[in-house]
């Protein structure tokens, strides 16, 4: 492994940072027993303890418009990425640069992923796929995009990344450990996108730790995605995640969602 490769590896494996940064080896989680998250380790404690956690459900008739919100302002410079898998999500760990701001604070990208089924619920409505643009600042705080997709159309991005998820699938699941695949190109084009519409709420990771440092923006189009793609994304990824890599919908605590209109 190359030292840029080494890189991407680190940034690939964000979910498992906190595993590199302690000492100990912090329990594998999976989808299949989320109720127990908290319990398992005490660095897990904000699973269960939490008061702000994420997803949620949004209800739409409860959402508060607030005119001082701003579109999302994105600039992304990427060039190369890595597609990789843990074993719970299929993530494309970027190569390049990449800014959200918000309220005058920069987030930097840092990886996306996606979850089969959606984790957010509109109006209760569990969608086929959501996808998270993960955006952190070099102090920790997380801003993290979220797209729901239905079925429809195939989205452009996954028929783009087709070849590397055949690729990913080939080596099965073992436990948590990091597979990757490179991907040599990756255009900004693919999320140039200018959503104007969003719900914005304060909330935690949906992974363990959970912890509660994430303003989320769940936008409002549901984008659209093939059977063949969500097939594709569950194929690299252990048993009972291939089943749902979904956590369920948490309380919302008295939190306000808030709606960024579009103007
Ligand atoms: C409305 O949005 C602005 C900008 O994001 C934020 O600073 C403010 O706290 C929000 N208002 C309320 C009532 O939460
Ligand atoms: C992208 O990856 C290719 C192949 O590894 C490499 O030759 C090229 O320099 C990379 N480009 C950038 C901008 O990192």
């Amino acid at each position: 492994m190359n030292s840029s490769s080494s890189t991407l590896f680190l940034l690939c494996a964000s979910l498992l940072f906190f595993v590199a940064l302690a000492s100990e080896k912090l329990p594998e989680f999976s989808s299949s027993n989320t109720e127990k998250w908290g319990s398992m380790h005490p660095n897990y404690a904000a699973c269960s303890k939490g008061k702000r956690q994420s997803p949620i459900n949004i209800n739409t008739n409860d959402v508060v418009a607030n005119k001082t919100m701003k579109p999302l302002s994105r600039k992304y410079h990427i060039y190369n990425a890595t597609l990789c898998t843990d074993g719970y999500d299929t993530e494309v760990a970027f190569n390049g640069r990449g800014e959200l701001i918000i309220d005058g604070r920069t987030y930097k990208l840092k990886q996306m992923h996606w979850h089969t089924p959606s984790e957010h619920r509109l109006n209760g409505v569990q969608y086929p796929a959501e996808l998270h643009q993960v955006h952190a600042t070099d102090d920790g705080n997380r801003a993290v995009v979220a797209i729901l997709f239905e079925y429809g159309k195939p989205d452009p991005v996954l028929t783009m990344l087709k070849p590397q998820l055949n690729e990913l699938a080939k080596e099965p699941c073992q436990g948590g450990l990091e597979r990757q695949v490179a991907i040599p190109w990756f255009g900004s084009s693919f999320l140039k996108k200018r959503p104007r519409k969003y719900y914005r709420y304060p909330g935690s990771l949906t992974t363990p730790p959970c912890d509660e440092n994430v303003i989320w923006s769940v936008l409002t189009k549901v984008e659209s995605i093939t059977k063949d793609q969500i097939e594709a994304l569950k194929a690299p990824l252990c048993e009972a995640n291939k089943i749902k890599n979904a956590r369920p919908t948490q309380p919302l605590n008295g939190r306000k969602v808030q709606k960024y209109d579009g103007k």
